[in-house]
C-alpha cells in the first residue's frame, strides 16, 4: 500500500513541475519515519500533490540540513538555490571567523536559523511581515537558536547597527509576471515574498545602494537572484561600487546568487 503511494506521488512529481523530485521525496520519507499511520499520511500526501500543492504546505515543515522549518502560507518555501545561499554564507562565515550576521527578508527564518545551528555567530534577521516572523520566530525556538529578530522595511529596523556578514533572498518576480507563475508557486508564497517590482529587481538595487552603510570593514554580502537576471544584479553591483567575488550556479547551470564584497 505505502509502496503504491509513494510511486503515484513520485509519478505525479515527474510529470508537472510540483517541485524538486528528489528533495519533495526525501521530505516524504523523512516525514513518513516519523508517523504512526503511515497510509493515511501518504494519502493525504498525495491528495495534496494532486492539486498541486507544495509537499511542505501538505505536511506543515520542510527539512533544511537537517532542521525542520515550519512551513505555512505567510512564507514562501525556501528553494534549492536557497540552500546554496545558506551553505555559501556558512562557509564564509566559519572561515572568517565572522561575528555579526544580517539575515534580511527572512520570512520563514530558514536562512538565519540554519546559519545560527552551523555556526557559531550572532544574527539579526528582519522582515516586513509579521506574520512570517512569527513563523520564523517559532522555528528559532523550535530549533533552539537565538536569533534578534526586528519587523520593517528593509535596513530602517537596523539602522545604526554593523554587520560583518549580509545575506538575502528578497523578492524578485517582475510585478506582472506573477499571474504567470506556475500554481505551486503563486497560490502558496505570499505576494509580498515574491514581487521584486516592475523589473523585479527593487530590492536587489535597494539592497546593493544601502547595504555598505551596514557593514564592519571587509564584510561580504550574499544575495540570491531570478534565472536570467544576474547580468542585471552584477550590473547594479558594479555601479553601487561591489566586486564580484563569487557566482553561484543551481543545477540548470544559471547563475542564482552572489558573494560580493
Ligand atoms: C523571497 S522571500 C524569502 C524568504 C526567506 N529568506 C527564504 O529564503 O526562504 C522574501 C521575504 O521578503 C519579505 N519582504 C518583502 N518586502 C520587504 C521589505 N520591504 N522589507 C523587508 N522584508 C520584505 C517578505 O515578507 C518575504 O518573507
Amino acid at each position: 500500500m505505502t509502496k503504491q503511494y509513494l510511486e503515484q506521488i513520485q509519478f505525479i512529481l515527474e510529470k508537472g513541475e510540483t517541485e524538486d523530485l528528489q528533495s519533495a521525496i526525501s521530505l516524504v520519507s523523512f516525514h513518513l519515519e516519523c508517523s504512526e499511520d503511515k497510509n493515511a499520511e501518504l494519502k493525504k500526501i498525495l491528495d495534496g500533490v494532486r492539486k498541486n500543492i507544495p509537499i511542505p504546505y501538505i505536511i506543515g515543515y520542510t527539512q533544511i540540513f537537517g532542521l525542520k522549518i515550519i512551513i505555512n502560507r505567510d512564507v514562501l518555501n525556501p528553494g534549492p538555490e536557497t540552500i546554496t545561499l545558506i551553505e555559501k554564507t556558512s562557509e564564509s562565515i566559519i572561515k572568517n571567523h565572522s561575528v555579526q550576521v544580517l539575515d534580511l527578508c527572512t520570512g520563514s527564518g530558514a536562512v538565519a536559523v540554519t546559519l545560527a545551528s552551523r555556526c557559531n555567530v550572532q544574527i539579526t534577521a528582519t522582515d516586513i511581515s509579521e506574520k512570517a516572523l512569527s513563523i520564523a520566530r517559532l522555528n528559532a525556538l523550535t530549533n533552539n537558536t537565538v536569533i534578534n529578530f526586528k519587523q520593517g522595511d528593509l535596513f530602517e529596523p537596523v539602522k545604526g547597527l554593523k554587520f560583518d556578514v549580509l545575506t538575502s533572498n528578497p523578492p524578485y518576480v517582475k510585478s506582472g509576471v506573477i499571474n504567470l507563475l506556475p500554481g505551486y508557486v503563486r497560490n502558496f508564497a505570499p505576494v509580498t515574498a515574491i514581487d521584486g517590482g516592475s523589473d523585479g529587481l527593487f530590492f536587489h538595487k535597494a539592497i546593493l545602494s544601502e547595504a555598505k552603510d551596514f557593514f564592519n570593514p571587509g564584510g561580504c554580502l550574499f544575495i540570491e537572484c531570478e534565472d536570467d537576471q544576474d547580468r542585471e544584479v552584477e550590473k547594479i553591483a558594479i555601479k553601487n561600487g561591489w566586486k564580484i567575488k563569487e557566482r553561484f550556479p543551481n543545477r540548470h547551470k544559471k547563475i542564482r546568487g552572489f558573494r560580493l564584497e
